[in-house]
């Protein structure tokens, strides 16, 4: 069967569990001869409807240490930014690749590509998760803190597609999380119903400060998403008292790591003394999508002769 990874779900529990760790092997054996190349001989399409600098450089950089070929194609460069139905383009992509991943906006386009595909189609981000981007979250709080049992997570800040792939991560993997999101601004509801069926413990608050209170992670995004720039002005204005600052960080654990997945706005969702500051772990948190993305590739790529 084909191995799509649209959302963290697609891995379970164990199978996230072991993705962390296949990317902490990537790590400890980048630029020796014990690195894997599973995808020697394979050629994987990045497409991207969205722009993007990590997702992009870290899918190209993997699939090049792994042994295989990357082709990146942006939408304004294929005839899919000119309306070719994504149905088609998956079809053909299937024809010539050995995989494809997809950056895009409605994860609907996603669920299209993949369900045209016959290759494993990865999620580079949507407008309602972004895995990828929470496996390097994660390996990078495990690298510091060895264990995410018992720690306390907070989000800060817009509902979005990062706070969702929190969201499902809490719940497959059973952690605390609070999230300060303003009035209207709330994750979606299907997901925190979902997370907490599966024994994570969900609370959204509306103070950031209260959210904070010894926290162990603080995570935070942009106000306005790829997609929303028309709204920014009226985020700004939402979002007034949402921001990352040393305030959160001085009522939140000493040891606490503040992550944000990047691009960042100083002075809008964090200071510029907290990303630039010692709790902030941001560089870790971007390099550790090379690791993760090998680890993603190599498990979708896996029984692909
Ligand atoms: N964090 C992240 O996905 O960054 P890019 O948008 O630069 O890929
Ligand atoms: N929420 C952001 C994440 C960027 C990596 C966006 O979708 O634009």
């Amino acid at each position: 069967m084909t191995r799509h990874l649209l959302s963290l779900s697609d891995l379970g529990r164990d199978g996230l569990l072991a993705m962390l760790d296949s990317a902490d092997h990537f790590k400890s054996v980048r630029g020796t001869d014990k690195h894997a190349k599973p995808l020697t001989g394979k050629s994987i399409a990045l497409v991207f409807e969205k722009a993007s600098t990590r997702t992009r450089l870290s899918l190209e950089v993997a699939v090049a240490e792994l042994g295989g070929n990357p082709i990146a194609l942006t939408s304004s460069a294929i005839q899919l930014g000119r309306g070719e139905p994504i149905s088609d383009t998956s079809r053909v992509l299937s024809r010539m690749v050995h995989g494809v991943t997809f950056r895009t906006f409605g994860h609907d386009r996603l669920e299209s590509m993949a369900e045209h595909s016959s290759v494993p189609v990865l999620n580079a981000l949507s407008d309602s998760g972004h895995p990828m981007q929470l496996l390097a979250d994660l390996q990078t709080v495990c690298g510091v803190r060895k264990q995410l049992d018992g720690l306390q997570f907070v989000w800060v800040g817009d509902g979005n597609n990062m706070a969702n792939s929190w969201i499902e991560a809490a719940g497959l993997l059973q952690l605390d999380l609070r999230l300060a999101c303003p009035e209207g601004y709330d994750p979606d509801p299907k997901q925190v119903s979902l997370a907490k069926e599966r024994g994570g413990k969900i609370s959204i608050l509306r103070d950031p400060k209260e959210a904070c209170r010894e926290a162990d992670v603080i995570s935070t995004d942009v106000f306005a998403s790829m997609g929303q720039e028309e709204e920014a002005a009226q985020r700004l204005a939402a979002f007034a008292g949402t921001q990352v600052n040393q305030v959160l960080v001085d009522v939140a654990s000493p040891e606490v790591m503040v992550l944000h997945c990047l691009p960042a706005h100083r002075g809008e969702e964090i200071s510029a003394e907290v990303i630039d500051g010692p709790r902030s772990f941001v560089w870790d948190q971007a390099e550790a999508r090379l690791h993760t993305a090998k680890a993603a590739l190599a498990w979708a790529l896996e029984d692909d002769g």
